[in-house]
């Protein structure tokens, strides 16, 4: 379990030990612990009179509700989460030094898993990819994995990644998801191929989180004792199996319980039924990433044929008491690493590592890494102080580094490693871009039914796109992976298969 969780409950008490103060009768109290005599009648000037501006009851506890909503997510705002411990199992210390790693390491774990588009109160059943971010609270400070259930992105370049959502979020008119603004961004976006194509089979609608695999998506560094580098892609694999929602089941199980997932997650933890996903990571020599013929640090693409190997396991065994502390004020970010573990070159990580931290700071205020969630179980020696909630508990007056009078010194251990670099500064696509390989790779290998439940997903929302060139652009970029594919869409979507099969004879996939 999560000590901190508990740790202010644990202070408050051995205050009111230190001060001699006894467990008493729980009363209605004000925010500042005083009595309320009355919590049902206002003070008023007499019985048919107005009410009293002096009632600093009634006034505190208007005051206080006006203000009980923060900024939802500007993605991922609705969400799930729960507590667990992570148990390493390989001895991975030739790739990585970070302890979190070292066989026989138990580690506290906070998860939070969410859809990305949808407000937060929106139901859990949303063709969305699903968000699967754990905090691990490690003996060298918080480490954050923030992946989801599919192994690759929409996109491989952090700069498009406001459009991608303003196009895939409701309307900027209407409030409503818009199928129409959403393929007008993906028209022009070839390289979401794969990824739409994951997204609209039955794994991309998962029937539960249990049921459902995690990613890291980007590769990252790990970085051993000696500073050797290898490259790694985490991959967690339920094992509870995976299970999708069919298209025919869907509009049902929302109709159901929209909150079914939560449902699902709590319930199975509640009745005893912790469920586990084993850690597995894939690892390239940094020689090798120029070995495929699509770039391997391109997050639309999954390191084809690279074996895997198992590291450790997760088991979520504790559903938090405090949906608003733990679950909406916890904050993930892909730049929350710890010695052992560095950020890859990706484009698209490297425009996560800003961003996170970024809006954390504007949702939940500057001091939120010391809210018990994200507070870090180790100790946190920083120079930074003060802003607005700060609950620190800083001591003493050197709130600098370096300085005579306070020894904290900088730890070896937690320099990075260095990288070889060439070339000039540039804005350039990637070479090797491979829009279309592994779309169609997806579809080939899967069942004759997975095959058209893609289809029926799929083809629903195109038919929505009222705009044609749009439409024929989407689906020559499906004919381009696989010519049955595309035709089984076109078919699917009323549109003219010789027309579709033009447009992607003009399309290179290189
Ligand atoms: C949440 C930005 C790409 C997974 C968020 C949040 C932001 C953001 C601002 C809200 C964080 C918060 O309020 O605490 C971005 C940017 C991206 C990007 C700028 C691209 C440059 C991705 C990718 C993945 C991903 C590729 C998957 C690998 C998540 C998850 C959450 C999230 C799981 C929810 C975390 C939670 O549960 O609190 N993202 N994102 N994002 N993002 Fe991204």
């Amino acid at each position: 379990t999560i000590k901190s969780f508990t740790r202010y409950s644990v202070l408050a008490m051995s205050l009111c030990m230190a001060l001699g103060l006894q467990a008493q009768d729980v009363h209605l109290t004000t925010d500042a612990g005083a009595p309320v005599g009355d919590n049902q009648n206002s003070q008023t000037a007499g019985p048919g009179g107005p009410t009293l501006l002096q009632d600093s009851h009634l006034i505190e506890k208007l005051q206080r509700f006006d203000r009980e909503r923060i900024p939802e997510r500007v993605v991922h705002a609705r969400g799930t989460g729960a507590a667990g411990v992570f148990q390493a199992t390989a001895d991975i210390s030739d790739l990585s030094k970070a302890v979190v790693f070292k066989p026989g390491t138990t580690t506290p774990v906070f998860v939070r898993f969410s859809t990305v588009m949808g407000y937060r109160g929106s139901p859990e059943q949303a063709r969305d990819p699903r968000g699967f971010a754990t905090k691990f609270y490690t003996q060298q400070g918080n480490w954050d994995l923030v992946g989801i259930n599919l192994p690759i992105f929409f996109i491989r370049d952090a700069i498009k990644f406001p459009d991608f959502v303003h196009a895939n979020k409701p309307s900027a008119v209407t409030g409503v998801q818009d199928a129409n603004l959403a393929f007008d961004f993906f028209a022009h976006t070839p390289e979401a191929t794969s990824m739409l194509t994951r997204l609209y089979s039955d794994e991309g609608m998962p029937d539960s989180y249990r049921r459902m695999d995690g990613y890291g998506v980007h590769a990252f560094k790990m970085v051993n004792a000696n500073g050797d580098v290898h490259y790694v892609k985490f991959h967690w694999k339920s094992e509870q199996g995976m299970h999708g929602i069919r298209p025919q089941d869907i509009a049902p199980s929302i109709g159901a319980d929209w909150n079914h997932m939560t449902n699902d997650l709590y319930g199975a933890i509640k009745n005893g039924e912790d469920p586990k996903w084993d850690l597995y990571i894939q690892v390239l020599e940094p020689k090798d990433l120029a070995k495929f013929d699509y770039n391997a640090l391109d997050d639309t693409k999954v390191w084809s044929g690279v074996p895997e190997r198992k590291i450790g396991t997760m088991t979520l065994n504790r559903v938090p008491d405090n949906y608003f502390e733990s679950t909406e004020q916890s904050a993930f970010a892909p730049s929350r690493m710890v010695p052992g573990i560095e950020a890859s070159e990706d484009r698209m990580l490297q425009g996560r590592l800003f961003a996170y931290a970024d809006t954390q700071m504007y949702r939940l205020g500057a001091n939120y890494q010391s809210l018990p969630i994200n507070r870090p179980l180790v100790q946190v020696s920083s120079e930074d102080q003060d802003g607005a909630m700060n609950s620190s508990g800083r001591k003493g007056e050197i709130n600098f580094e370096p300085s005579t009078a306070r020894e904290v010194s900088e730890d070896p251990n937690g320099r990075l490693v260095q990288t070889a670099l060439s070339g000039t500064t540039q804005q350039q696509a990637i070479d090797k871009k491979r829009n279309f390989l592994q779309a169609g790779e997806y579809y080939r290998a899967l069942s004759a039914q997975d095959k058209a439940d893609l289809i029926t997903a799929l083809s629903a929302d195109l038919n929505h796109v009222t705009n044609e060139g749009n439409k024929y652009t989407m689906l020559s970029y499906f004919y381009k992976a696989d010519a049955d594919y595309g035709t089984r869409l076109a078919k699917a979507t009323h549109a003219d298969v010789a027309r579709v099969k033009s447009l992607a004879d003009q399309l290179s996939d290189g």
